[in-house]
């Protein structure tokens, strides 16, 4: 089967074919337009992007709506991970907003929430969530976007292998979830043919 990536970030393509290559789906690029993230959820962007896509390239679209919700700001940036502050300082903004601030104050979390839609409609949908802690500064060459700044058990998402932040990471889940929800419906696909 043969699924079009509804998203622009290189590192989320990367993340993506790891995970949906083993179950047998190519997952392909596409030239697509913008969709806007009208959304007040996670879920409800992810379905947005997906949706545009499948109908611009009339292939099931799978697209992820993800970010980092810190507790000390309130959940921010949460939704707008990607918009939040200037494109380059947005680790560093976080790091500022937290200096100080005790450890025990330091929880946040990622989201990922996952979403596919077939040309004749249907759509299946999965989310995962990973807890952990804002560190002090930001430490590792690994991942992208707020990796180095996101810590469990005193590492750094930047500093661990891409297959163990597979392995604890909100999208490593989400796709953990979205893979049975996909065999199910495949499955069914099949009976009902
Ligand atoms: P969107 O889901 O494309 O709207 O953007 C989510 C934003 O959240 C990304 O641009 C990253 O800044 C951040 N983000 C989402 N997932 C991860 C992750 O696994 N590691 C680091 N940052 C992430």
């Amino acid at each position: 089967m043969k699924f079009v990536i509804a998203t622009h970030n290189k590192g989320k393509i990367v993340e993506f074919r790891r995970i949906l290559e083993p179950m047998g789906i190519e997952a392909v690029g596409a030239e697509l337009s913008e969709a806007e993230e009208t959304g007040t959820t996670f879920a409800e962007n992810a379905f947005i992007k997906a949706q545009a896509a499948c109908k611009e390239t009339g292939l099931p679209a799978v697209a992820d709506d993800s970010g980092l919700c810190v507790d000390y700001l309130d959940g921010a940036p949460g939704i707008y991970s990607a918009r939040f502050a200037e494109p380059g300082k947005r680790r560093l903004t976080v790091l500022e907003k937290l200096q100080g601030v005790p450890k025990e104050k330091r929880g946040a979390h990622f989201v990922s929430a996952v979403c596919a839609v077939f040309p004749n409609g249907d759509k299946i949908e999965a989310e995962g969530k990973c807890y952990g802690l804002i560190s002090r500064e930001s430490r590792g060459e690994n991942g992208f976007g707020y990796d180095s700044i996101f810590e469990q058990e005193g590492r750094t998402f930047g500093e661990m292998s891409a297959e163990e932040k597979d392995q604890r990471s909100h999208r490593g889940k989400a796709f953990g979830e979205f893979e049975e929800k996909l065999k199910q419906y495949l499955a069914k696909s099949q009976e009902e043919e």
